[in-house]
């Protein structure tokens, strides 16, 4: 079992985070490698977004056996990690992938399909922005409009927009 800590960009305003790694990820050591990543890289080279522009981590940098959901245990014991990386990486954006991520920064247990799609304040200057996980993706496989890849699709269009409102360089 390898943990999976995060990659990309230390130099960038968006930071992803997913719910934890799955076999293609532990396998590798890396995000969103597998299937879940193939859809998330599809989504970023719709909109022109190079992965290598933003960081991708994981609320849970370790495997919960058999793909579970993390408990609250884990995500508390590893959220030091996750907020260790927010310090060094210090995005403008984190991009909340699924329910589990962003009630992880929200505190609560919150609605994906409410709640995706728009910015929330998070901490002072730093904001949330959910959007459907991946996997979501895979299961629903319409891409007809209303669909939850063209709603995902309407989100990174906005994700975008946000990278290029705060880059740097
Ligand atoms: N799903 C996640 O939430 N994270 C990964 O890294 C891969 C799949």
């Amino acid at each position: 079992m390898n943990p999976v800590p995060g990659e990309g960009s230390l130099d960038t305003p968006l930071m992803f985070v997913g719910e934890g790694p799955g076999e293609g990820e532990d396998n590798t050591g890396r995000p969103f490698v597998g299937r879940a990543g193939q859809m998330l890289n599809r989504l970023l080279k719709e909109v022109g977004l190079e992965r290598d522009r933003i960081y991708i981590t994981n609320v849970v940098k370790c495997r919960p056996p058999g793909n579970r959901v993390p408990t609250n245990q884990e995500m508390s014991a590893c959220s030091h990690f996750l907020m260790a990386q927010i310090q060094i990486v210090n995005p403008k954006v984190i991009v909340a992938l699924g329910a589990t991520a962003l009630s992880f920064f929200l505190e609560k247990k919150v609605s994906i399909t409410k709640m995706r799609g728009k910015l929330i304040e998070w901490v002072a200057g730093k904001y949330i922005f959910p959007t459907f996980h991946p996997s979501y993706l895979l299961r629903n496989r319409s891409t007809g409009p209303g669909s939850p890849y063209d709603l995902a699709l309407q989100d990174m269009r906005k994700i975008k927009e946000l990278y290029e409102k705060y880059r740097k360089i």
